[in-house]
């Protein structure tokens, strides 16, 4: 939903409010040892190079067959990358460092209780269990290159194992994010047509051990529903020969990995040649309608581009100790934890569980214990880690070269202290802003090359053109003050290839709105709508806004919830914040703020007074939020994004949809009770919403 219907004015007469920030450079330290450091790779990269200068990317991997033509636009939008190259994912993250580094760790598993080991596997063990796997699939579930298979796994070292078994059959893998449900697991089960599914008895998260396997029996149902059987249920277990879920084992579906791989001990499986073209996995994402969108991504491009970007942007070197802490079954961790890491022959550090189990320190003390020395995560863990801990970092020994933050806008106030606090003022911090769809980083500084400012992510990257457009597909220049919509003018190799089943929605969504000639097979006359909001600094750095319906119009005026939220955050008391739009008789929308506050502070009436303070100090009158509720909590997902719909829905006396894949559903209940005694206490009279209304407050944020 664009906010384009709600208003007459348009994105480009709308003014953004936000405060510029002040550079910070790169540590001469960071400079000194970083894989890039030579200002002549912009030229490299540059339009006039365009395409070929991806060749610098695909040279990272190893071919079995080198491309002929590195961009076929002769059907857009449907670009195909490296045609005519011919290679195997799970070589090229796994084999090809045999030779010189078998013994060197590629995954160090955590688990989340902190007496069990560490599990060190290396790139022999790896090589080892990845042939297994995959000779399991090959002979006891009859796949073959092409065929889906599901996996519905947490932070656990098998997932990898089974990513990397089906790169090297050529099956493409769909991964559902193990916080999902069983009936969403079903419906990606179902979307994809996958027979098999892949999962694990249970898995320990804020010190309870789930019982995962009961979705299993949910997914399967769900998918027979819609007309995809599952033939088999794979089941790893936590803990090899004991089984942890209380869900029955279903004869002749449901078999223990453990048991089966007995069969396949020492077998080895050649990687299969695949065309540069051919879909490596599958990555569903919500989108504006009920049914989720399968992103299919590409064998060649996709890796070429995961690890083009994993050496520059985050300065990966064989010899670092990298560590991602998201979810591999978010896009990130296909990519930055799987992917680029493993493709460059690093060691890439995976944990079970939450980040703040059992303490605030624990991030802190993996670091410490491991060497970490490159550290990535999402604005919410920061925000996190700082609300719990904020002097935490200082209690442990551990140094970071390189620090990143993916997933959303991060507030200023946030960065300094992720820059100043858990960095210790060490290491170079990238914002890198890019989408499940994209495969890999769009936004970011190339870390030794370009200043960093706090909440804005940089510039386009290496070889990626942003523009903002306006609803008219004019352009919004740099340093105009004005928002549009960002858009990419070029395809690049990490670009979806569609969405699974379903290309017309694919061209439609991505493709359409700024399309200037549907004949045409020139890639300038397609440029790729992101859906995200954003602003354009006269030094060409971008802020990204957020998702289109992520902003709120106040009276014409467009409010990113991200400013809104940065601003409250200045608040010294603040530790979270969230805004959400309130239908109003005079101007529309107004706005509504969520805080959380940090450890020991006390919810008074000055600290509401003082986030109000702070919204017209730092944008202006026209933002005023209608009401300050301070909250325990934020209900939100299990990748810790703020729900921002289920807060809307409740500050709207609306349904606040679905709850039951949030980390914390409990919280909503609390909230509502709270909230909305406190509306009718002050006389506010509840109404019906109309549709569009309703419609637009359930979909406002994107959930997951
Ligand atoms: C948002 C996550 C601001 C954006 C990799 C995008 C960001 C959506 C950033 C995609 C960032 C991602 N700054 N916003 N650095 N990175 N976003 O598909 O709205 O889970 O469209 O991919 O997250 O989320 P997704």
């Amino acid at each position: 939903m664009t906010t384009a219907h709600e208003s007459p004015a348009s994105e480009a007469q709308i003014s953004v409010h936000w405060r510029e920030e002040d550079y910070y450079q790169p540590p001469a330290k960071f400079i000194g040892q970083a894989n890039a450091t030579d200002p002549g790779i912009f030229r490299r990269f540059d339009e006039g190079h365009f395409p070929d200068c991806f060749k610098e990317y695909a040279d990272l991997l190893s071919w079995d067959a080198y491309w002929h033509t590195t961009l076929d636009t002769s059907n857009p939008p449907f670009w195909r990358w490296f045609v005519g190259g011919r290679l195997n994912a799970c070589y090229n993250c796994v084999d090809r460092h045999l030779a010189a580094d078998r013994d060197k760790a590629a995954l160090i598993w955590v688990p989340e209780p902190e007496a069990e080991p560490t599990r060190t596997i290396t790139y022999q063990e790896l090589y080892r269990q990845v042939n297994e796997f995959a000779a399991l699939l090959r002979e006891d579930c009859g796949l073959r290159t092409g065929d889906r298979v599901t996996f519905h796994l947490p932070m656990v070292p098998e997932l990898p194992v089974a990513m990397l078994a089906c790169a090297r059959l050529g099956v493409i893998h769909s991964e559902v994010f193990g916080g999902f449900s069983g009936t969403a697991c079903g419906e990606r089960i179902a979307d994809s047509g996958s027979r098999i599914l892949v999962t694990t008895d249970g898995y320990y998260r804020n010190g309870q051990l789930v019982d995962h396997k009961a979705k299993a029996d949910e997914a399967v149902r769900t998918a027979n529903g819609l007309g995809q059987p599952v033939d088999k249920v794979l089941v790893w277990r936590r803990h090899a020969g004991q089984y942890a879920s209380r869900a029955a084992m279903v004869d002749g579906r449901d078999f223990f990995v453990d048991e089966l791989l007995a069969e396949h001990h020492r077998a080895v499986v050649e990687p299969v040649s695949m065309p540069a073209e051919a879909p490596l996995f599958l990555m569903y994402t919500s989108g504006t309608t009920a049914r989720p969108k399968g992103c299919q991504h590409s064998t060649g491009g996709y890796l070429a581009y995961v690890a083009g970007t994993s050496k520059y942007y985050q300065d990966i070197h064989p010899d670092d100790t990298y560590w991602c802490c998201a979810d591999i079954g978010w896009i990130t961790g296909h990519s930055y934890i799987v992917y680029g890491p493993l493709a460059l022959g690093t060691t890439s550090v995976v944990y079970e569980g939450a980040p703040t189990y059992p303490d605030a320190g624990r991030v802190w003390r993996i670091a410490e214990r491991l060497g970490v020395n490159i550290f990535h995560t999402a604005p919410t863990t920061i925000r996190m880690l700082r609300k719990l801990g904020p002097h935490e970092p200082d209690n442990y020994d551990y140094h970071l070269k390189h620090m990143t933050t993916v997933g959303e806008p991060i507030e200023p106030e946030v960065w300094r202290w992720y820059h100043d606090v858990a960095g210790k003022g060490e290491a170079v911090v990238v914002d890198t802003w890019w989408q499940t769809e994209n495969g890999g980083f769009l936004g970011s500084t190339l870390p030794a090359l370009q200043a960093m400012k706090p909440g804005s992510c940089g510039p386009g990257v290496l070889g990626v053109y942003p523009v903002i457009y306006d609803e008219d597909g004019n352009t919004v220049e740099a340093g105009s003050g004005k928002a549009g919509n960002i858009c990419i003018r070029n395809p690049w190799p990490g670009i979806f290839q569609t969405i699974w089943g379903q290309p017309d929605r694919f061209e439609q969504i991505y493709y359409a709105k700024y399309c200037r000639n549907p004949k045409s097979t020139d890639w300038r006359d397609w440029p790729y709508f992101a859906g995200d909001g954003a602003v354009q600094a006269a030094d060409g750095y971008f802020r990204i806004l957020g998702r289109v319906d992520d902003v709120i119009n106040v009276a014409g005026h467009r409010l990113g919830t991200k400013e809104l939220e940065s601003a409250s955050l200045t608040v010294d008391q603040v530790a979270e914040a969230a805004a959400v739009p309130v239908i109003d008789e005079i101007r529309g929308r107004a706005v509504e703020m969520y805080v959380s506050l940090k450890p020991g502070m006390a919810p008074t009436a000055d600290v509401e007074h003082a986030v109000t303070a702070a919204i017209e100090r730092e944008i202006g009158k026209i933002a005023r939020p209608k009401n300050v509720w301070i909250v325990e909590d934020m209900p939100k997902t299990r990748s810790g994004k703020i729900m921002r719909r289920v807060i809307a829905g409740i500050s709207n006396f609306a349904d606040v949809g679905d709850v039951s894949t949030l980390a914390n559903p409990e919280i909503v209940e609390e909230i509502r009770h709270h909230i909305q005694g406190e509306k009718l206490a002050h006389g506010e009279v509840p109404r019906q919403l109309t549709r569009e209304e309703a419609d637009e407050i359930r979909a406002f944020g994107r959930d997951a």
